[in-house]
């Protein structure tokens, strides 16, 4: 990120309830950056599905919000970690209909597709970190 200044929050996913924190803190951020409703309503979206993946499926985790620049556009980066047991085959994972959980195996696929960029990081046994950019 250069030198840009940056800023960064975190918050602990443990509930359901830090599920709708979660919303309220990214809706916070796309407004202070003046994002237009339909892209505040895509990060609410995608963070939601990210967020409850993460309590439901590693027990919790933390969710952490820092600012970033993509090639001169101001945005913000959404990271969701978690100790969990992993996702042993990511691919798979994020194909539609996939859920281990009995769910409709949206969330993955659909989250993708609500953010300019989307990674995840995961190894069976050592927990899950996915990463979601937004820039304007
Ligand atoms: N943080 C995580 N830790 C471990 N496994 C995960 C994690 N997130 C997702 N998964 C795995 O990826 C699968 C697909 O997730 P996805 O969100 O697409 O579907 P779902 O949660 O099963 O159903 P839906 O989100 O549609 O209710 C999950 O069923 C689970 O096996
Ligand atoms: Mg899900």
């Amino acid at each position: 990120m250069g030198n840009e200044e940056s800023f960064r929050e975190s918050l602990r996913l443990r509930s359901d309830k830090d599920v709708s924190k979660a919303r309220v803190l990214i809706s916070q951020w796309a407004v202070r950056q003046e994002f237009s409703v339909i892209e505040r309503t895509r990060a609410m979206t995608a963070v939601s599905e990210i967020a409850r993946n993460c309590v439901v499926y590693a027990g919790g985790g933390t969710m952490y919000v820092s600012s970033l620049y993509h090639e001169g556009a101001p945005g913000f980066r959404i990271q969701i970690v978690d100790q969990g047991p992993g996702i042993p085959d990511v691919d798979q994972s994020m194909k539609r209909g996939y859920s281990t959980g009995g769910g409709l195996g949206l969330g993955m696929e659909g989250a993708r597709n609500l953010c300019r960029a989307f990674r995840v990081e995961s190894n069976a046994g050592a927990g899950t970190t996915i990463t979601m950019d937004y820039w304007k």
